[in-house]
């Protein structure tokens, strides 16, 4: 053989060696064009049992409410594809609306009511659903096309019933293309009243979404005026809509009585902190108007606030504090209700980054217990198992992670012991670098989703779910199902 001939075998021979490989795991990373999220990736036991896994008797389908009982409220909403108008007459095109606005329309009904929504798709070509943002509901009503339902097309209707059995803050938006649609505006707030709520309180939701760009505190720009009398005392409910988290904060004092629909226990007087809300959470505030005639301010990032006062009033401004509180020690400790100690199942959720394919593309992806999407963690329960999920991220960006069905109480961060009133959360913010600890019984069987809601990132491939034993789905993801949750 030549000395070129040789030259140019070598050279052939390494460019195999890289192109094979590529071609190997572009074609790993194919997702078929149809699957069920139940054959996604690999079971991880936790450590628990693996068998009665064998045995699936229950379909989603059936974990309903449970109850023919007539709904205590009955609300229609009609999901339509058009330009958003926001309050200043700014248009936002390519958006989404409920009920002709977005964000839609509020849901407020009382603890224990039983809700009924009935969804209507006018023309929205993707196809949409509901999901209730918070609400540990029966996991047939959870709302995400594929796993718990079929998407809703056009011209279709899709009812929702469930008992609202927990005071607090939630919000609800689609889970059909939920990257595009949420973004775009098919969300809108939904609070759960207590039962004896204190007339002497102002309730106030205030939902933080950017539209394009814009950010917008219930669809309204800057500073966004609420009358209220001198000493009124109000609840503010900071919805976080957004793909990134937002700080909040008050000119005055204030205290953090709930995050992510829960109370925090023994709230102590705040001042001169922010509090972070990430994507996806909830913040409930105290404020108290002052007697001086001027406003309460309470800012939600740097562009928007509510500024609640009488009529004409104003409120200072209010420079962003330095310092953030931390929930992990705010309010004094309660009982649990379980013990956390004695784990039936122990997971690891560790998020990292590494160039690699998902969906046949090149990149930098995201990564769970270094797996890339779609071959990523089915986290296997089993009704009654007390849970435990270490959630840590090693990947270079903040993740607000959020399970469905469950809220999970913080244990430790970063191998610090939460010390304040139990900080329950469905939607978390890890930061990067950060390692969370978090339990929970497993009260609520069903497939459910266990995703970052930056949806850009869930889109990415950041979505595992957390699966009963003994529990089936009948719906697929893609192909002529056209579901596509993410
Ligand atoms: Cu706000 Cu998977 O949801
Ligand atoms: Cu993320």
């Amino acid at each position: 053989m030549s000395r070129e001939r040789i030259r140019l075998l070598l050279a052939c021979l390494a460019t195999l060696a890289v192109v094979l490989p590529l071609g190997y795991f572009w074609q790993q990373s194919r997702v078929p064009s149809t699957y069920s999220v139940m054959s996604m990736g690999y079971l991880d036991y936790g450590g628990g049992p693996r068998g009665q896994h064998a045995v699936a008797t229950t379909s989603v389908r059936d974990l309903s409410v449970g109850t023919d009982r007539p709904a205590d409220q009955v609300v229609d909403l009609v999901a339509r594809r058009q330009t958003v108008t926001l309050a200043s007459g700014r248009k936002v095109e390519n958006g989404y609306t409920v009920n002709g606005t977005s964000p839609g329309p509020l849901i407020e009904v009382t603890e224990g009511d039983l809700l009924e929504v009935h969804l209507t798709n006018r023309d929205v070509p993707a196809g949409i659903t509901l999901h209730w943002h918070g609400m540990d509901v029966p996991n047939a009503e959870d709302g995400v096309a594929g796993v718990t339902q079929d998407a809703v097309r056009r011209g279709q209707e899709h009812t929702y019933r469930f008992v609202a059995d927990h005071a607090g803050t939630y919000w609800y938006h689609s889970h059909q293309v939920s990257h595009e649609q949420v973004v775009r505006g098919l969300l809108g707030p939904l609070v759960v009243l207590p039962n004896e709520p204190d007339p002497a309180v102002l309730d106030v939701p205030a939902l933080s979404h950017s539209y394009a760009g814009t950010p917008t505190l219930n669809g309204r720009e800057g500073d966004v005026p609420v009358p209220a009398e001198p000493g009124q005392r109000v609840r503010v409910r900071a919805i976080n809509s957004d793909n990134g988290p937002v700080r909040v904060w008050v000119g005055g004092t204030y205290r953090v009585l709930a995050v992510d629909a829960t109370d925090v226990h023994g709230p102590t007087d705040v001042r001169g902190w922010s509090v972070v809300l990430t994507a996806g959470g909830r913040i409930d505030l105290d404020v108290v108007v002052p007697n001086d005639g001027s406003a309460a301010r309470v800012q939600v990032g740097t562009a928007t606030a509510l500024v609640i006062g009488p009529d004409g009033a104003t409120a200072p401004s209010a420079p962003e504090p330095q310092r953030e509180l931390d929930l992990l020690s705010y309010g004094s400790p309660a009982p649990l209700g379980f013990d956390p100690t004695h784990a039936d199942r122990s997971f690891r959720y560790a998020i990292g980054r590494r160039v690699g394919f998902v969906r046949g593309k090149p990149g930098l992806w995201w990564t769970v217990d270094g797996h890339l999407f779609p071959d990523l963690p089915m986290f296997v329960v089993s009704e009654g198992d007390v849970v435990r999920i270490r959630i840590s991220n090693s990947s270079g960006d903040v993740h607000p992670m959020h399970l469905h069905g469950h809220h999970a109480v913080v244990l430790a961060r970063d191998g610090v012991r939460a010390t304040g009133s139990p900080w329950w959360s469905d939607s978390l913010n890890v930061k990067d670098g950060e390692t969370y600890e978090v339990a929970f019984v497993a009260d609520n069987p069903g497939i459910w989703m266990d995703h970052c809601h930056n949806l850009k990132h869930a889109q990415q491939g950041l979505v595992t779910h957390l699966m009963y034993t003994g529990v089936t789905e009948p719906y697929r993801v893609g192909g002529s199902s056209e579901n596509e949750p993410e």
